[in-house]
């Protein structure tokens, strides 16, 4: 009976054309260019006055396409879950505007990368990932003067770009003389700044940002076929993330492959270290207490650091974690394959749709307060075992989730405490607002945070 109801109303519904309820969509009001414009002034905040007009699932028209965006985090992990939406045609088209990868090599390939990134960075194999961390820092820290007065995004980027690329692609294959590293790292912050611009627009309308990727294609073209030959010889505990990618891809998209691969390994990462020291060195009283903690729990005398020495500090470790809340990716992007019901609404296929971790994590419901950076708020018990708050998605989720998650909170963790054991620091601003154009990854701060440091000790 109750099936022959639910035929019967189907047909019914087909027979009147009822279709199902889609979205609220604004369109904005040019003809194909729909809310181009707005969208484009500041998208960041446009994903949030519309969910506050539209309700938490809308969707907008941009250049003739409809995107559809999920911003109460209660939806996301069927979100992340959905057989009806795929990560590897949302994102096919962007990574071939980018860095110029085929889509046959894209879809042969992808998915043998993402594994092997996952398995090389899983949490099993931090551990000695931990010491290298703490070999690079140690070596560039000590390059830094005895005191001085700079931007705090300078000085994390001067440090920490060479300790992670001599980690993952290897001990100086990428420039290390000064004014060529300098290129190097100014390439690559024109490269990240327009990344964005650069998966939509054509190259020819972006010269700079063109001029800037091709610099950095070139720079791994006179590089690729010699790694790959070297890592032929290496045991596999010393093959680098880069060899073991160029092991796995075709031989004529590799130097396009290195640059995703570096683009991954710094772009969020780099920031969110930034953001971190920001919110502990501009509150004496948070700086007080995780400094208070590296002292009581690490030994005056470094040799290195492990990662139980790390778990002896949840406090740092949820300054980090309230600080990834409050800076996390504006959107991750699926496609849907197939309609997609969420709530009453269906989304229909060929839209792009996105979760918004940024505004997710701002839901008072499950973050009073959410503009408050506030440490306490973590579980502490959690925060040790690693474990993630239930509304917690900066890190995406499903089958194409973060593989480098626990390699970059370890980055962060040991980064502020070997700053922070070897030197003062005092902020003369307050923490930047975040830039509102970012949305893809974390937010590039929009001003600077002026610091003032001092060497205290030599690890
Ligand atoms: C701490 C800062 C980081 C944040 C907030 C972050 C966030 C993300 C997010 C949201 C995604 C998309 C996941 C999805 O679509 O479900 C992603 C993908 C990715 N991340 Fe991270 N990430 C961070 C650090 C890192 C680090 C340190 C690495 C490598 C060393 C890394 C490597 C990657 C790669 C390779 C992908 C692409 C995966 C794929 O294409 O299948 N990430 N990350």
């Amino acid at each position: 009976m109750v099936l022959v109801t639910l035929y019967v109303s189907r047909l019914w519904k087909e027979f009147w054309g009822i279709k199902p309820k889609q979205p609220p969509t604004y369109r904005g009001w040019l003809p194909w260019f729909g809310c181009a414009m707005e969208f484009g002034k500041g998208p960041l905040h446009f994903i949030n006055k519309k969910s506050k007009e539209l309700g938490s699932i809308f969707s907008i028209k941009v250049t003739g396409e409809y995107m559809t965006f999920v911003t109460d985090p209660k939806d996301f992990q069927y979100f992340f879950q959905s057989p009806c939406l795929d990560f590897q045609k949302a994102v096919q088209g962007p990574v071939q505007n980018v860095v110029s990868i085929t889509k046959e090599s894209f879809f042969a390939y992808h998915s043998s990368i993402h594994d092997l990134v996952k398995g090389k960075l899983a949490s099993s194999q931090l551990a000695p990932m931990s010491d290298k961390l703490y070999t690079e820092f140690k070596e560039q820290l000590a390059k830094l003067p005895e005191s001085g007065t700079i931007d705090l995004n300078r000085l994390i980027r001067s440090v920490l770009y060479k300790s992670v690329l001599n980690i993952l692609f290897g001990k100086n294959i990428l420039p290390t003389d000064d004014e060529q590293y300098r290129e190097l790292e100014d390439n690559f912050t024109k490269f990240d700044e327009q990344f964005e611009y650069g998966s939509k627009l054509p190259a020819f309308l972006l010269g700079g940002w063109s001029q800037s990727r091709q610099y950095l294609i070139d720079m791994f073209k006179n590089l690729v076929d010699s790694e790959k030959k070297k890592s032929q010889d290496l045991p596999v505990s010393e093959k680098t993330l880069l060899h073991n990618v160029l092991e796995c891809v075709d031989k004529e998209n590799s130097p396009n492959y290195s640059v995703l691969l570096l683009w991954a390994t710094l772009a969020n990462s780099i920031p969110m270290i930034f953001w971190t020291m920001a919110f502990i060195v501009t509150r004496q009283s948070v700086y007080e207490k995780v400094c208070n903690e590296i002292e009581e729990k690490l030994p005056e005398k470094l040799e290195t650091i492990t990662e139980a020495d790390l778990r002896k500090m949840p406090y740092l470790k949820s300054c980090i974690l309230e600080t990834v809340r409050l800076r996390s990716p504006g959107i991750i992007p699926r496609y849907v394959a197939k309609p997609f019901k969420i709530r009453d609404l269906t989304v229909p296929a060929g839209n792009l749709i996105f979760a918004s971790p940024f505004w997710a994590h701002r839901n008072p419901e499950h973050y009073p307060d959410p503009e408050e950076h506030k440490p306490e708020r973590w579980n502490m018990k959690d925060v040790e075992r690693n474990i993630f708050p239930e509304y917690f998605f900066a890190f995406g989720g499903g089958r194409f989730q973060c593989p480098g998650r626990w390699f970059g909170l370890m980055e962060i963790q040991i980064f502020v405490i070997m700053f922070l054991k070897q030197f003062t620091c005092e902020a003369f601003d307050p923490v930047p607002q975040p830039s509102p154009f970012h949305i893809v990854g974390t937010q590039q701060p929009l001003g600077p945070c002026m610091v003032e440091f001092h060497r205290k000790n030599v690890i």
